[in-house]
């Protein structure tokens, strides 16, 4: 097998390495460079547990030759943390509970920042489309009770996109939050009085 010698970037950091043409980056990362945070689940580009982005660009790493990237930048979840600190999408994550068992939350979190790079105020809908669109992610594949409680990687998106907008934009972020909060308490009332009327009336 011919040898090729490649110069790419991961995580911030240069990496000159000389690898089999047929290497795929999958492989380069975890078994040349020892980042395994890429996880390998299909290998056909159908789950979406290796998703790296590559300049930017959200790809399935069991889908591309190593040999590719020649001066690209590529960023796996190992370089999501700055300075000992999680990024904010992994917090969310932590904070809504969006793992099941984890395998593909790699993948996941580097979909979810390319995806949010391009619309960065999406609905819930957006999201779960967009996703959706790129991968199959394995939690996603089950279709048994757990179904829904797999789907909290988007609450997790949508609680990220929340605070980013609280921090752009804090008072108009509140603004329609206590609007939302008054909507939510005038049908309580509405309801409650609605349940007081029926049951003076059962006792006329
Ligand atoms: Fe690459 Fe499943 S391992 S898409």
């Amino acid at each position: 097998m011919q040898n090729i010698t490649i110069h790419v970037t991961v995580n911030d950091e240069q990496y000159i390495r000389t690898i089999p043409a047929n290497m795929t980056l999958l492989q380069f990362l975890r078994e040349e460079l020892h980042l395994t945070g890429t996880k390998e689940g299909c290998d056909e580009g159908e789950c979406g547990a290796c998703t790296v982005l590559i300049d930017g660009h959200p790809m399935n790493s069991c889908l591309v030759l190593a040999a590719e990237m020649e001066g690209k930048h590529v960023l796996t979840v190992e370089g999501l943390a700055q300075d000992g600190r999680l990024h904010p999408l992994q917090e969310a994550f932590l904070e809504v509970g969006a793992v099941q068992c984890g395998y593909c939350t790699p993948g996941m979190l580097l979909s979810g920042i390319a995806m949010l790079n391009l619309y960065p105020h999406p609905t819930r809908e957006q999201i779960r489309k967009e996703m959706e669109s790129k991968s199959d992610y394995e939690c996603g594949k089950m279709k048994a009770d757990r179904f829904v409680e797999n789907k909290r990687y988007i609450s997790a998106i949508y609680e990220y996109r929340r605070l980013i907008e609280m921090e752009e934009q804090p008072n108009e972020v509140l603004v329609g939050n206590v609007w939302h909060n008054l909507g939510k308490a005038y049908a309580g009332l509405f309801l409650f009085q609605e349940a007081a009327i029926c049951l003076r009336r059962a006792y006329e």
